[in-house]
């Protein structure tokens, strides 16, 4: 009786815990927009991060590959975001997309850098809380800064420089 008891306990806790959530394992995805004053395709020094961006996140189901989850997020002032996926989405393939940018001269986003994966398939076995971080994602400035042909040179030295 008394394992029964201390069975049911351990059972019952991470429910009381987030009681009006489903039985699941709780994580979180964190990741950051910026937008790409270089037009470089990578983030560099002079990189800067945008608050109120929009970002969705999407969970398709492994086998069908239809939408189960969606949920939109928007970045906090230091351009991050935080997801907290509440189930724990077994056989889901979860992917960030970027949605929209209020930066007026940085709106377009870097097909290339547009996109974070989370696979969740198989992931939080045992844990929870725990914290995922996914690649950024980002926009292209419409025009270059001045000083990113300079600070380029820094990540691709000219053979004459090497
Ligand atoms: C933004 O970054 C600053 C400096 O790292 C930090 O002190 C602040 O807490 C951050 N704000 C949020 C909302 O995370």
């Amino acid at each position: 009786m008394v394992r029964l008891l201390l069975l049911f306990a351990l059972c019952a806790l991470p429910a009381l815990v987030s009681a009006h959530l489903p039985t699941g394992k709780p994580f979180f995805i964190k990741g950051r927009v910026y937008c790409d004053t270089c037009r470089a395709g990578f983030e560099t020094t002079a990189t800067t991060y945008i608050a109120g961006a929009k970002v969705k996140m999407e969970c398709k189901d492994g086998d069908t590959l239809r939408v189960k989850y969606s949920l939109e997020v928007v970045t906090n002032e230091n351009g991050t975001y935080e997801i907290m996926v509440e189930d724990d989405h077994e056989d889901q393939i979860c992917e960030c997309v970027l949605v929209s940018s209020p930066v007026t001269d940085c709106k377009v986003a870097d097909e290339g850098r547009s996109k974070a994966s989370a696979l969740l398939t198989g992931y939080m076995n045992g844990v929870v809380n725990r914290k995922h971080i996914v690649n950024n994602m980002g926009f292209l400035k419409d025009q270059p800064l001045p000083g990113c042909p300079e600070l380029l040179k820094t990540y691709f030295p000219t053979d004459e420089e090497q």
